[in-house]
């Protein structure tokens, strides 16, 4: 059977990923290909009791090297049960956000050592590394905007971080698009909905079929 195909959507609060990442599928689940559509932190039943307690609360529950290893020991449940068995089984795989929100929200941003985040992310990850990494990109004033008008689910710890961290945070991102260009491309997220998803689905069929 082919090997399926591997897609991660990252970016800052109020990106737009996740609307994205639902068009994405659509897309080609009318097509006839078998999508699985997952998350993170969640996409497995231990993945999101995790969520619940990473993602709610005060900003200072977990420290940043808290939370990376959490995140990763829901990731490694996460490929390991989910995201590998699909790609072998030959599915297109869509995870709203992946081990590049480790890297950047808890190393980048949050201060963790990058070979302790380098460290975990190669027991997480193994070698499930993205086919292509969709990084939307929106300045932290806009996209915080955006995330405070959609209203608040009561997930919002990270989004409460304040406004330095979520500068760090493009910063991050801009880093890893330009260090690993081949996996990575950026999408600008602060055109209107049908552009972004116009800009996605040139990124996503130019690896699909190139
Ligand atoms: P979401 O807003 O995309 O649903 O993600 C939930 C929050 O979790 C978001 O604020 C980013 C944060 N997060 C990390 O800090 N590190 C990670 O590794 C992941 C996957 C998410």
């Amino acid at each position: 059977m082919k090997r399926g195909f591997f897609i991660t959507l990252e970016g800052g609060e109020g990106s737009g990923k996740s609307t994205q990442g639902k068009r994405l599928a659509d897309h080609f689940r009318s097509r006839g290909r078998d999508v699985v559509l997952t998350r993170e932190p969640g996409g497995t039943p231990q993945g999101e009791a995790l969520r619940a307690l990473l993602v709610r609360g005060d900003t200072g529950t977990w420290s940043p090297a808290s939370e990376a290893m959490l995140m990763s020991a829901a990731r490694e449940v996460h490929v390991r049960t989910v995201i590998a068995p699909a790609i072998a089984a030959g599915a297109l795989v869509i995870s709203d956000r992946f081990m590049d929100s480790t890297r950047v929200y808890q190393g980048h941003a949050g201060g963790v050592p990058a070979d302790v985040i380098a460290a975990l992310e190669r027991a997480a990850v193994g070698d499930c590394v993205p086919d292509l990494t969709l990084i939307f990109d929106l300045s932290a004033e806009e996209g915080l905007a955006r995330a405070t008008s959609r209203g608040s689910d009561c997930e919002d710890r990270f989004e409460r971080k304040g406004r330095d961290f979520h500068d760090k945070l493009r910063d991050g991102f801009h880093a890893i698009a330009l260090a690993e260009p081949h996996r990575c491309v950026l999408i600008d997220a602060a055109q209107d909905l049908d552009a972004v998803q116009a800009a996605v689905l040139k990124a996503v069929e130019a690896r699909l079929h190139g």
